[in-house]
């Protein structure tokens, strides 16, 4: 079985090239070329006979959520998330290959369906900025040519993280004594890209089917700032230097949804596995590399 990764040096590129995924990296498919004739034959070169793999997962997206917002970017957001996704889809369709597309919960906005519920793969989606919009026109498009969508939340790699994911950061805080103020009142789960890797890996290895999955890692929801205060406690500080402010406190350019959990029922049925709880997994990915208190 030959899996293509896209985003190879990405959080979760990285972790499915570990597990024996063939790289594709940025220098090898410029996404932000798609749209274009040399694009589509460049994606289709990746599915030529002589190499052709059982299966592509596409990680690779511009994940910088605020710069989307950025109108100088849109054009390259538009195309890396919207344009590619699709267009790599149908290379793949055309030449029989499964494919599988990594999106967000960034396509959901606003509070908790049905009290509390998670968010299920047929829940419409209404995307609060431009990286949600981006990312569910991409879902569209990998839909219509017959691929798989599989969303995940609160993506983190703590000390393995190729850039500074929310676990580095907020260790890296705790560690040089500053205190820090985290919003409270956006609510989700967070994934360990190991983790994930090791669902989508096992996703790759079945008939996979087309339609929308949910994976995360499983567990109680949580906010951002409860997350930090468990990041200061599994290093060995305490989680009550970490202070709740509201989302005003902390404005950004781009909107954040404050309910981001992902129903995870249909994957435990599809696949009949359950993910760590991310609890469990922030210990064995802090001990990675960080003193444990
Ligand atoms: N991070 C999260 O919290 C989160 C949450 C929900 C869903 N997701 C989704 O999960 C997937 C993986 O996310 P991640 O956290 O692994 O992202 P990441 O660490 O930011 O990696 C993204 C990868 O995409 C590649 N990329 C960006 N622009 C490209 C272009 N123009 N052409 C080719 N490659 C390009 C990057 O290449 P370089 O290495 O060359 O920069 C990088 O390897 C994405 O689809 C993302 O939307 C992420």
């Amino acid at each position: 079985m030959t899996v293509i990764v896209t985003g190879a040096h990405g959080q979760v590129g990285r972790c499915l090239v570990a597990l024996g995924g063939k790289g594709v990296t940025r220098a090898e498919l410029d996404l932000s070329g798609a749209g274009t004739a040399g694009f589509r034959a460049a994606a289709s070169s990746l599915f030529a006979d002589s190499q052709r793999p059982d299966v592509m997962i596409n990680t690779a997206a511009w994940t910088d959520v605020d710069g989307a917002e950025d109108v100088t970017n849109r054009r390259t957001v538009e195309a890396v998330n919207a344009t590619a996704p699709g267009e790599l889809a149908r290379a793949a369709a055309d030449a029989g290959v499964a494919f599988i597309h990594v999106s967000t919960d960034y396509v959901f906005s606003g509070t908790a369906p049905d009290g509390g519920r998670g968010w299920r793969p047929d829940d419409p989606v209404r995307p609060a900025n431009e990286y949600g919009r981006t990312k569910s026109e991409g879902e569209q498009a990998v839909l219509a040519a017959g691929g798989t969508v599989v969303r995940t939340s609160w993506v983190w790699s703590g000390p393995e993280a190729p850039g500074r994911d929310f676990v580095s950061v907020m260790a890296t805080l705790a560690e040089n004594g500053v205190d820090p103020r985290v919003v409270d009142d956006q609510v989700g789960r967070p994934t360990y890209a190991p983790d994930l890797a090791g669902e989508l890996w096992a996703l790759a290895h079945v008939e996979v089917p087309p339609g929308i999955l949910n994976v995360t890692n499983s567990g109680e929801p949580v906010s951002w700032c409860g997350f930090a205060r468990e990041v200061f406690r599994y290093s060995g500080h305490d989680p009550a230097r970490v202070a709740p402010c509201t989302t005003r406190d902390w404005p950004t350019p781009a909107v954040r949804p404050p309910w981001s959990v992902l129903d995870l029922e249909p994957w435990s049925t599809m696949t009949g596995r359950t993910p760590p709880d991310w609890r469990d997994s922030l210990r064995r990915g802090l001990g990675a590399g960080f003193r444990l208190g």
